[in-house]
């Protein structure tokens, strides 16, 4: 009896030290187990007289409790351990910083829309809008493109079921301000343009910017000097080359194409068409012809977002592919 309770007693010591789990179930296969110390002692019971075997088989089941019952307090000692261990490891550090959302950025038609109209704004013009889904009237006839003129063919035209068009150019919006308003009329008048057109260098849908300025004695040198300051700034280039070309425009007289010099590729691309309203034109616009001269500017938004952040294909502006948007961040 002397040597179990010592058995015993041995076995609480050792057993106070373990601090797993798995220690903890060898330590009991090691006494309780088939060959274990303890179990030892009730093999020992058949070879002991009737009388001893009663009080000495109650000791063995006593101390077999009292280890078993010792057992449990120390795994659920080490199971609370354990999982103080885990909470302690495992908590959020919330000085860390956050994962992020990531933040979209703005188009490059847009960052150049912007750029546009800020240079214009510092100019002095205001910023006028029309509908995109224009009349015949805005968007040929008062340009001074009646029916069946062969003017009509210069864009190819999407129409409605109910005869209207996607209008084909900014200029309407100049009919539509400047027939309400005496002048001096100065307005920039930026939107989306429709035409049946697409490769590399044309959309079906793509964005221009009309300008208009009407006032007394306003010339054609007005308007060279406006639209060569006008691509300075926007190229941030001071020595930027522009041309005009003379070209053709029902409501312009004269008329010029302009285009801009791109010493990265060596050569000429044309952004826009410009000239004099046409006497016409400002006689659908209420405004005296004798009294009052004006000039009119129209260019392609996407063609000079294209030349600004050296872009190749218009087409890469409608695809919406990620990998080319997130390019303009931060611009
Ligand atoms: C016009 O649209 C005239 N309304 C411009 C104008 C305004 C002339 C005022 C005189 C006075 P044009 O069709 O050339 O002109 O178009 C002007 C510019 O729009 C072009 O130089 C080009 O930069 C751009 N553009 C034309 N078609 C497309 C297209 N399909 N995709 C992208 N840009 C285009
Ligand atoms: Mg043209």
């Amino acid at each position: 009896m002397e040597q179990l309770s010592q058995v015993l007693s041995v076995a609480l010591n050792e057993m106070k030290l373990i601090a797993s789990i798995h220690d903890l179930e060898q330590l009991k296969s090691r006494y309780v187990g088939k060959q274990g110390l303890i179990t030892a002692f009730m093999q020992k019971l058949k070879d002991l007289a009737h009388e001893e075997r009663k009080a000495f088989g109650a000791q063995v089941n006593q101390v077999k409790t009292e280890f078993e019952t010792a057992l449990v307090v120390q795994r659920d000692a080490i199971l609370a351990q354990e999982l103080n261990n885990k909470l302690a490891n495992e908590s959020i550090d919330v000085s860390l910083p956050g994962r992020g959302c990531g933040t979209g950025s703005l188009h490059p038609v847009t960052l150049a829309l912007n750029r546009v109209v800020k240079i214009f704004a510092q100019l002095g013009f205001a910023v006028a809008d029309g509908p995109e889904i224009e009349n015949d009237y805005y968007n040929f006839k008062a340009l001074n493109i009646p029916d069946n003129h062969p003017a009509r063919a210069m864009q190819d035209t999407f129409y409605t079921e109910a005869g209207n068009v996607l209008r084909t150019h900014t200029s309407p919006i100049q009919v539509r301000y400047a027939e309400t308003r005496t002048p001096p009329i100065k307005i920039v008048a930026p939107g989306r343009v429709y035409r049946v057109d697409m490769d590399a260098t044309h959309s079906p849908m793509f964005h221009q910017m009309e300008l208009l300025w009407i006032e007394n004695g306003i010339s054609f040198a007005n308007l060279k000097a406006i639209i060569i300051e006008f691509m300075r700034k926007f190229f941030e280039d001071d020595s930027l080359q522009v041309r005009f070309r003379a070209s053709f425009f029902p409501f312009t007289e004269p008329s010029a194409e302009i285009d801009i010099f791109f010493s990265k590729t060596g050569k000429w691309l044309e952004v826009g068409g410009c000239g004099m309203v046409h006497p016409k034109v400002l006689n659908y616009m209420n405004i005296s012809s004798n009294e009052y001269t004006g000039f009119a500017f129209g260019f392609g938004i996407d063609r000079l977002a294209m030349l600004k952040y050296g872009i190749t294909d218009l087409r890469l502006m409608f695809e919406n592919d990620l990998d080319f948007l997130t390019q303009f961040k931060g611009l």
